[in-house]
């Protein structure tokens, strides 16, 4: 394990936020984790995994930890399917580039999302129709409290868009150690949601390889999204809302050409085309700006302070909500 007090925050987050932490903590077992945890007890905790979805607003007066635990096995396997256990600090999309290589099917399109495994079943990440949800069987964690570890089905994980029980009731109690994930071996792939299926550019979908939409769905990612490691960013900034049918039915008599996804219980509207509506592509505030070719993403081009973009942020907020009367929430961790 390493301990170091009194450090930069700015490798350990993709927006690129230079602050500090009272002790930054990285552990190879659940033992150094317990050990680490009881050196600093009665402090906060922030667990991280790459960092990609948190803004550090200011330092940060507590335990930040890291897990160096990456391994990853299968646990179980019947003819069509596979349970694969990875540990929480493996990077998810290596993860899925081993899979991929196997043409174990199931997380392909959640490729080249930044991030370690523990943190998608935090933030229950998402991309091309597929949530973690639809593949996570089971998270072990170590309760804080208690210093027991114990293991959460997906159904207690509370998994909706963005979000989970870790997020709310059990945030700072729970550090993820594992996630199985129930993967396929010859299963379909989802291919209709955001230009994929144009991106693979061939009919016969039967002769498609887990390979092969992972690749697709990386270069769809990279058309529009900023590369992390070249530009500061923490993915969405927002999520994309979700109104009312009567609401969405007032928009749309006045915009006719809004895009939109109907759901169960209301029609969700993208992020991206609201904040384009209200010119803000583009838009800067000191270091910070919204992303030209994705809106509803905030990037860091160098040297942006916590202020410039938690500004930039409400001037976005202000600017929907004053046209649409819609308020867009962060879908990034404000820490
Ligand atoms: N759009 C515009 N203007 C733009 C860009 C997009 O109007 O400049 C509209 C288009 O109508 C487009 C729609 O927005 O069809 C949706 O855009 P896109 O498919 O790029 O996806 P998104 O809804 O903006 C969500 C996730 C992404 C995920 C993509 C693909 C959220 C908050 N974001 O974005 O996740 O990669 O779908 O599935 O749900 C992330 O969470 O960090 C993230 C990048």
């Amino acid at each position: 394990m390493t301990i170091r007090e009194h450090i930069s925050l700015l490798p350990y987050n993709t927006f690129r936020i230079d602050v500090e932490a009272a002790v930054v903590a990285e552990y190879e077992s659940v033992g150094e984790l317990k050990s680490i945890l009881r050196t600093y007890s009665g402090m906060p905790v922030l667990p991280v995994g790459e960092g990609s979805n948190l803004l550090f607003t200011r330092n940060f007066g507590g335990l930040v930890l890291r897990s160096r635990m990456q391994r990853a096995k299968a646990v179980r396997e019947t003819a069509g399917e596979v349970w694969i256990e990875a540990e929480a600090g493996l990077r998810l999309d290596d993860l899925i580039a081993q899979l991929a290589d196997m043409d174990i099917r199931g997380m392909e399109n959640l490729s080249h999302i930044p991030g370690t495994v523990g943190a998608a079943a935090v933030q229950n990440v998402g991309a091309y129709g597929v949530e973690a949800k639809d593949v996570i069987e089971k998270v072990s964690v170590l309760d804080t409290l208690t210093m027991q570890t114990r293991t959460y089905t997906g159904e207690q994980c509370c998994f909706a868009y963005r979000d989970s029980v870790f997020k709310h009731g059990k945030r700072g109690t729970c550090i993820i150690t594992s996630v199985v994930f129930r993967l396929s071996k010859g299963g379909p792939f989802r291919l209709d949601y955001g230009g994929l299926r144009q991106a693979l550019g061939q009919d016969d979908v039967s002769r498609l390889s887990a390979l092969d939409v992972r690749r697709a769905v990386i270069a769809v990612r990279r058309a529009k999204l900023p590369e992390v490691g070249e530009v500061g960013s923490a993915g969405s900034f927002f999520k994309n809302p979700v109104v009312t049918k009567d609401t969405f039915a007032a928009i749309k008599a006045q915009y006719s050409e809004i895009p939109f996804f109907p759901l169960e219980d209301g029609v969700k509207i993208p992020a991206a085309w609201l904040i384009e509506q209200c010119g803000m592509k583009g838009r800067t505030v000191g270091g910070a700006q919204v992303w030209e070719k994705q809106p509803l993403v905030i990037v860091n081009r160098g040297g942006a302070s916590p202020g410039d973009i938690v500004a930039l942020a409400q001037l976005v907020t202000d600017a929907v909500r004053d046209r649409f009367s819609i308020t867009l929430t962060p879908e990034v961790n404000y820490i």
